[in-house]
């Protein structure tokens, strides 16, 4: 619940409405597939048990989760001859004890200990359809598009190996690079990230417990992508760590491969066109997650159960792309070659802060952050 008290201070504030748990009907009103009926369970389960209502922590992780599930997943190993891994297939939870041995998953240990004994309740899916079920509704608490979801990924047949995970200390060159492998174009990485807009970071720098990655945590937002323009110009916490960036304010965290990304040739024009029309996010973001849903299965083989992740209601009014209070254009570090900055307004008044939010509830909210290794 911590992030609620964020709400109304944070650089772009963004309301939060009810949260939709009927499941929509399906596009082409054929809801005669009994094999979704499950989810109506799962989704009133994980709502209200997991995710209690809110885009907080478990949300959050069942997002990252699924992407760490996803991207292990390499037809380059593959092709030398070694195990690349099943990619989207639940492996992270069927074989927790060794995906939570790799470097990146240290965090998730918690969240993905807690989701699996959920997911064992529900013998008709498996850990992969749970997942990304899961993360699709994660995404509508969050205020975010409604995906695609297809169920009946078969149960994953061994743990994915180490190093696929991109780290946040890696070059832009091994991060596109990896993606690649894994089926995914440098703009649909840059789609996915999206997803930082919600984050925050309690493993990079440990002397600062709870720091949004940027912009603001509880909804999906465009103001990601201005934000980690802006020119870093401090280090909050007690220093550098291997994998920031300095930040622009001193209780924002700003990640290495997040300020490299949107500065890089290779991305920074793409990484614009967010602030150009932010109208774009929530479709690209959709299609680029349903695609990493889909990671090393076969769709022909899975059923589309999408009407079972839940519909709008509006929930969410998220401001335009601004800069916040404090700073100016001059603060951005425009990146694009191609076409200048958009001239976005911002905000009067001193430069806002966020407040550390109360660690209360960290015992029982199952973040699997630092605090609890
Ligand atoms: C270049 C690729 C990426 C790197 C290097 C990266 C790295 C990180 C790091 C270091 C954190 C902070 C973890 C912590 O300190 O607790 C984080 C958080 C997060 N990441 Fe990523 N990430 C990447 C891509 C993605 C993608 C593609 C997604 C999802 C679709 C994603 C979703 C998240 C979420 C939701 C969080 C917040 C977790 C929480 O607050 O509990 N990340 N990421
Ligand atoms: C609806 O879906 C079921 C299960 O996939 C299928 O058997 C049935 O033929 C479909 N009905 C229509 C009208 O498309
Ligand atoms: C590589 O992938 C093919 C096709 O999915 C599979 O049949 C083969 O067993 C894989 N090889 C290894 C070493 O995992
Ligand atoms: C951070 O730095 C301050 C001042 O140097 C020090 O008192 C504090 O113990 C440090 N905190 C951590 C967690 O390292």
């Amino acid at each position: 619940m911590r992030f609620i008290s964020l709400l109304s201070i944070l650089h772009g504030a963004a309301f939060i409405a009810a949260i939709p748990t009927t499941p929509t009907r399906r596009d082409d009103g054929n809801d005669t597939n009994p094999k979704c009926d499950v989810y109506k369970d799962v989704l009133s389960t994980i709502q209200t048990t997991v995710f209690e209502n809110v885009c907080g922590d478990e949300a959050l992780d069942v997002l990252r989760i699924a992407f760490h599930d996803a991207i292990g997943f390499s037809p380059a190993l593959n092709k030398s001859g070694q195990w690349g891994g099943g990619g989207a297939d639940g492996s992270i939870m069927k074989f927790s004890d060794e995906e939570l041995l790799i470097d990146q998953n240290v965090g998730l240990d918690t969240s993905i200990i807690r989701l699996k004994a959920i997911a064992l309740q529900f013998v008709d899916i498996s850990y992969g359809d749970f997942i990304y079920y899961a993360a699709a509704v994660a995404t509508r608490m969050c205020s975010g598009p409604r995906m695609k979801f297809w169920h009946g990924r078969p149960a994953p047949i061994a743990a994915s190996p180490p190093g696929l995970i991109p780290d946040p200390s890696d070059s832009v060159t091994k991060i596109l690079d990896r993606m690649a492998d894994a089926g995914f174009t440098p703009e649909e990485l840059i789609d996915l990230l999206a997803s930082h807009s919600l984050a925050v970071q309690e493993d990079v720098d440990l002397t600062i417990p709870f720091t949004p990655l940027d912009s603001t945590p509880t909804v999906l937002d465009t103001q990601f992508y201005v934000e980690t323009l802006l020119e870093g110009t401090m280090w909050p916490g007690n220093g550098s760590n291997p994998g920031e960036a300095m930040s622009p304010f001193p209780d924002e965290f700003r990640l290495q491969s997040d300020h490299l990304l949107a500065r890089d040739d290779r991305t920074a024009c793409y990484w614009q066109s967010f602030i150009e029309d932010e109208s774009v996010l929530g479709p690209r973001f959709a299609k680029a997650m349903e695609k990493m849903s889909l990671v090393g299965q076969d769709v022909d083989s899975l059923i589309d159960c999408s009407h079972m992740v839940p519909d709008s209601v509006a929930a969410a009014s998220v401001r335009g792309p601004h800069l916040p209070a404090g700073k100016s254009l001059a603060d951005i570090e425009a990146s694009c070659k191609d076409r200048p900055f958009p001239t976005i307004s911002a905000d009067s008044g001193p430069q806002t802060s966020i407040p550390k939010p109360p660690r209360g509830n960290d015992g029982d909210d199952g973040d699997g952050a630092a605090d609890d290794d």
